[in-house]
């Protein structure tokens, strides 16, 4: 079998080149656009050279993974019974899920299957837990926010709660004024409830210096589609409000306010979603970003301090977080005509499958090591892979969660697929671009379609042969990367992306990539292996695998699906105390 390494591509290497300059990202007169450029290009690792940290932990300084605000009341969930059946073919079934009425049950199962605990692990002294969504380096930047309207137990008046998963609880951070809270939502319909997340960057920049940036945008959109794929076992509709400025979701959920952060952490806010019992929803519906900031009443509660120092500060970073600020827009709306229909994706639309929602959503883990043997059947790898296409109809959940055509193409590494070839693919997960990912990527490969291959999953086979090494290199010499059935980078449209839609849309990438890594998270549970998120890549390395010469096209984020190894050594134990009383 032909071997495909990095020596035997005729390009030079250009991971070796001179360091970007400190200056072009932290000039003042950068626009916003060059500020992002700049910070992706310095904050890329290269062979020779990792992005800017600290390069040793310094556990003194660890920042707490649990932001509370003492002073706020603390509204504890009423813990959801275990064993749900919803099996989990049916949360991409959208319409056969009933809709849950809105109730404090409802709002704990939302929050469970979405940020919650989902285990603790120990290692001789050292406890840690795990979560519904994954975290680089389980640093877990991300905090959530929901802003409720009255509800039974929830002491009668809308309010904004912060979401505290620890306790699996709610603090209550503002109450609304009533009136003011129906204006705003009053274009929904009833039951509607708004969700959002913020990121504390110190928690990855603490570990992962200057491309923390990036890691808790990765973070972001896997607890997207965890807030999606949650909604939907609710069978609730879930969309990005994609129009709303960064101020106003700071000001809804009380991130703007000084007085209670002193010197604590502060959190960037970052996306907003409104949450309605319907599915169908359009964008023009959307809430109008002015009104959103202006409905918080009597706040209460301070932020707890995460580290009791910071030894470093990343500047660069607030530079990124500011010049990807979105000032408030139009919502998107984008055609998506030409996309397949689900029969076209399938062959046969899946509606039977391993396991429960609750089972894929709780039991999700990250693999630490791959065995280098499991293989999965092809009918997995292509199910798999449609799971990550928008459909014609804008129903394939999470997909329905954001209105912009994909701008993520995936660069696969195939190692144990029965009966598909090994080599190098491409999944182009929106059909209109196969023909610039075509010119983009190296000239002699074959983009030859398998034949059996479900007609409307743009797969092509790019390359044939062994690109196990060559998969583990570019991931930083990770073997996760080669121990799989497969393994992916995921390229980014990326210029055109910010020509197109702005400097902020530079997060909106990050969030559409965490997205498929969340989906390919829970089909690799129900498929019975695992899979892995792999923030550490050597991105120019990575274009070069896929000829990639022109800095249009950039790589964002990197995956890997297959057989895993356990960690014999650890402990499981409940997420919950109380768990274990029921
Ligand atoms: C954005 C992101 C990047 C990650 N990068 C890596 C990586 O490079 N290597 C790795 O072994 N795991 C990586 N992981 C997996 C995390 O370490 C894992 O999610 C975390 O330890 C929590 O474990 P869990 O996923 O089992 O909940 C990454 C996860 C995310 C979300």
């Amino acid at each position: 079998m032909t071997k495909i390494s990095m020596a035997s591509y005729r390009l030079p290497l250009v991971s070796t080149g001179a360091p970007a300059r400190p200056a072009d990202l932290l000039d003042a007169d950068a626009s916003a656009e060059e500020v992002v450029v700049a910070y992706h290009e310095r904050t890329k690792h290269h062979f020779h050279r990792y992005a800017a940290a600290l390069g040793c932990m310094d556990w003194a300084t660890q920042p707490d993974p649990f932001r509370r605000y003492p002073g706020a009341d603390l509204v504890r969930l009423p813990l959801p019974k275990p064993g749900r059946l919803l099996p989990y073919w049916q949360l991409y079934a959208l319409g056969d899920v009933p809709s849950e009425p809105l109730s404090l049950e409802s709002i704990s199962l939302f929050f469970r299957y979405a940020l919650s605990l989902t285990a603790w692990k120990r290692f001789h002294e050292t406890t840690w837990s795990l979560r519904a969504n994954p975290s680089s380096g389980n640093l877990h930047p991300t905090e959530g926010y929901v802003v409720l309207p009255a509800i039974e137990r929830l002491r009668g008046a809308p309010a904004v709660y912060h979401y505290a998963p620890k306790e699996h609880a709610l603090e209550r951070r503002a109450i609304l004024d009533a009136k003011a809270w129906s204006e705003l939502c009053a274009p929904f319909p009833g039951g509607s409830f708004l969700v959002g997340l913020s990121s504390v960057h110190w928690r990855e920049a603490w570990k992962y210096g200057e491309r923390a940036f990036r890691y808790c945008q990765h973070d972001a959109g896997h607890a997207l589609a965890s807030l999606r794929i949650a909604a939907a076992a609710l069978g609730w509709g879930l969309v990005l409000l994609d129009g709303i400025s960064n101020s106003a979701i700071a000001d809804l959920f009380g991130l703007s306010r000084a007085e209670d952060y002193g010197t604590a952490e502060r959190e960037e806010p970052e996306l907003l979603a409104l949450v309605t019992p319907a599915l169908a929803l359009t964008s023009t519906q959307l809430l109008n970003g002015q009104t959103a900031g202006s409905i918080g009443a009597q706040w209460c509660g301070r932020a707890n301090t995460l580290s009791p120092a910071h030894s470093v500060e990343w500047p660069v970073i607030d530079k990124v977080a500011q010049a990807t600020r979105g000032s408030g827009s139009a919502p998107i709306t984008e055609d998506f005509s030409r996309f397949p229909t689900e029969e076209e994706l399938f062959g046969i639309p899946v509606r039977r499958g391993l396991l429960t929602a609750e089972k894929a959503i709780l039991g999700r883990r990250s693999a630490v090591a791959m065995d280098g043997s499991t293989a999965i059947s092809q009918e997995a790898f292509f199910r798999m892979l449609a799971r990550l296409m928008p459909t014609r109809d804008r129903r394939s959940m999470p997909w329905d969660a954001i209105s912009w055509r994909p701008r993520i193409h995936l660069g696969l590494f195939v190692h144990r697929v029965e009966g598909v070839p090994r080599g190098l693919y491409a999944l182009a997960r929106d059909p209109d671009k196969l023909a610039a990912l075509q010119e983009v990527m190296r000239r002699e490969f074959r983009w030859q379609r398998l034949p059996s291959c479900p007609p409307g999953l743009p797969l092509y086979l790019l390359q044939e042969g062994d690109c196990r090494a060559l998969a583990a290199t570019v991931s930083c010499g990770q073997s996760i990367a080669s121990d799989g059935a497969f393994s992916l980078g995921m390229i980014a449209d990326y210029m055109d992306s910010l020509t197109t839609y702005g400097a902020a849309f530079y997060r909106n990438l990050f969030w559409e990539a965490g997205m498929v890594g969340q989906v390919l998270y829970l089909e690799a549970e129900e498929t019975g292996i695992r899979a892995t998120g792999i923030g550490c890549y050597f991105d120019d390395p990575v274009h070069e695998a896929f000829g990639i010469i022109s800095r249009e096209w950039q790589s964002f984020y990197h995956f890997t699906v297959g057989g895993q190894v356990e960690d014999t050594r650890l402990t499981t134990l409940p997420a919950y105390h109380f768990e274990q009383e029921q």
